[in-house]
C-alpha cells in the first residue's frame, strides 16, 4: 500500500521514538538528538527551523523525515533525519518521504540539498538510497565520527 504523507502531531511522538531506538544504525546519542529535533519542532512548529512529516503505511506510521534551512545560506537546506521502520523498508516509503521533503523545500526556493551520512559498512544500503535519488557525494572527512568512520556529504542540486 502507497504511504500517505502527512505532518507529525503531537501524538505521533512515540511511535516515531519506537522507530529510532529499533533502528540499528543509530546510536543512543543520535536517537536523544533525532528527539531534540522532533521536540524543536513539536514546540514551535513555524520557527524552530525543524520541517518534519510522516508517512503512514496501512494507517500505522511507518517512518519521517525531519529538514531544515541550513543557517546562514541562501537557498541550502539540510536534511538531518530520515528513518523508516525496519518491517517495511525497501517497499517505496523513504523514497516518498524524500520527495516530498525535497518537493517542499523547492517550494521554499530552495536550490541546495545536503545530507551527512556515515561510511560505515552498515550504511551502504543508505548510501545507495541517495545516490540512486540523484545525490552525489561531494566532501568525505576521514575518521570524522571515529577512527575508520567517516563522514560522507551528499548534494543534489534542484532545477528550479
Ligand atoms: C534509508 C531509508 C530511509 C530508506 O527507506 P526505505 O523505505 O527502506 O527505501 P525505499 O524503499 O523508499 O527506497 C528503495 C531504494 O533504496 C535503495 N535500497 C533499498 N533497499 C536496498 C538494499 N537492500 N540494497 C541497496 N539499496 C537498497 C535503492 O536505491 C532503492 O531504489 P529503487 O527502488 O529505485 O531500486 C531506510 O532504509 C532507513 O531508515 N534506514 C536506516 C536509517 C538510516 O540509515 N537513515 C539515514 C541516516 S543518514
Amino acid at each position: 500500500m502507497p504511504a500517505n504523507i502527512r505532518q507529525l502531531t503531537v501524538k505521533d511522538k512515540p511511535a516515531l521514538m519506537q522507530i529510532l531506538h529499533n533502528t540499528p544504525e543509530f546510536k543512543p546519542a543520535e536517537v536523544t538528538i533525532a528527539e531534540e529535533l522532533i521536540d524543536c519542532h513539536l514546540d514551535d512548529p513555524d520557527g524552530s527551523g525543524y520541517h518534519i512529516l510522516v508517512a503512514d503505511v496501512n494507517s500505522k506510521i511507518a517512518g519521517y523525515i525531519c529538514w531544515g534551512p541550513t543557517p546562514l545560506t541562501e537557498g541550502t537546506w539540510d536534511i538531518y533525519w530520515i528513518a523508516v521502520a525496519r518491517e517495511v523498508q525497501s517497499k517505496g516509503t523513504g523514497k516518498a518521504l524524500l520527495a516530498a521533503a525535497e518537493d517542499k523545500i523547492k517550494k521554499s526556493r530552495g536550490r541546495l540539498i545536503l545530507i551527512e551520512t556515515s561510511g560505515k559498512p552498515e550504511y551502504e544500503k543508505t548510501r545507495q538510497f541517495y545516490l540512486a535519488r540523484g545525490y552525489d557525494t561531494v566532501s568525505l572527512i576521514p575518521d570524522f565520527y571515529a577512527p575508520g568512520d567517516d563522514l560522507l556529504t551528499l548534494q543534489k542540486r534542484l532545477t528550479p
